[in-house]
């Protein structure tokens, strides 16, 4: 098979050709952050948060769509990356409620108690009874300076049948939509305009018109609340 020998954080990593730089890096256990990336799916590249330095190449590629290459020279958490990731999660962060994020009480909070600090239960962060990737990647990257308050968006919270999907947790990163159709060739999730808003949900009205299993897999692809199954 057709080797490549590339360089990531000063590790040499000798791997096949075909694979992406994410993918090079995920191999010798070196941390991209991803918020849009499924190793079983196609890249799609739209989050930006796996953004790297390659020497020789401009600006900042995304690690999940940059295919490697023999003799290259990758850098994934020079002080220039993380700030170019911080700008795409200040983005993503002015959509989402991120108060909890940064708040020094989080690890002694319950979902349904009173705030510390007065903040309403609709502009916390769900990152506090789920396992949010969203949160593991703030961590990592840090939340951005002047990030403004967030705006509550007061979208539907909707339950059926075994899905729970909280528009105001959604990031549009897609993953559900394309688990749905590449993985269970079902196409239940889509890109819709509703109320004049381009939103991520059931392409028909409900999910159950929308020809959707009900298998949850969406679900654990979805790195926010956004969309979550219920138990039971
Ligand atoms: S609920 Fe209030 S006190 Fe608890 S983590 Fe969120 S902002 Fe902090
Ligand atoms: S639960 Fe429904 S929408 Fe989600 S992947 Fe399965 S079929 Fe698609
Ligand atoms: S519901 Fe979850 S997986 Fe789907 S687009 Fe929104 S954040 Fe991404
Ligand atoms: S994981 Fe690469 S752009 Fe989202």
């Amino acid at each position: 098979m057709d080797k490549i020998t590339l360089e990531i954080d000063a590790i040499k990593i000798k791997t096949s050709r075909g694979i992406t730089v994410l993918e090079a890096a995920q191999k010798a256990d070196i941390y991209i952050p991803t918020l849009c990336h499924h190793p079983k799916l196609s890249p799609f590249g739209s989050c930006r948060l796996c953004a790297v330095e390659i020497e020789g190449m401009p600006g900042f590629p995304s690690a999940c769509i940059t295919p490697a290459r023999d003799g290259m020279v990758v850098h994934t958490n020079t002080p220039r990356v993380q700030e170019s990731r911080r700008c795409f999660l200040g983005a993503i962060l002015s959509q989402h409620p991120h108060i909890c994020l940064s708040c020094e009480y989080r690890d002694q909070c319950e979902p349904q108690q009173e705030c510390k600090k007065g903040v309403p239960l609709a502009e916390r962060c769900c990152s506090l009874f789920h396992d949010c990737e969203l949160r593991k990647v703030a961590d990592y990257i840090g939340i951005p300076d002047g990030l403004p308050p967030y705006k509550p968006r007061n979208l539907p919270v909707v339950t059926e049948e075994s899905l729970f999907m909280d528009y105001n947790l959604c990031i549009s990163c897609g993953l559900c939509v394309r688990v749905c159709q590449e993985l269970i060739g079902v196409g239940a999730l889509g890109f819709v305009t509703r109320n004049d808003r381009l939103e991520i949900g059931p392409i028909a009205g409900s999910f159950k018109e929308s020809g959707c299993k009900f298998c949850s897999a969406c679900t654990k692809a979805c790195p926010t609340g956004a969309l979550c199954a219920m138990q039971g």
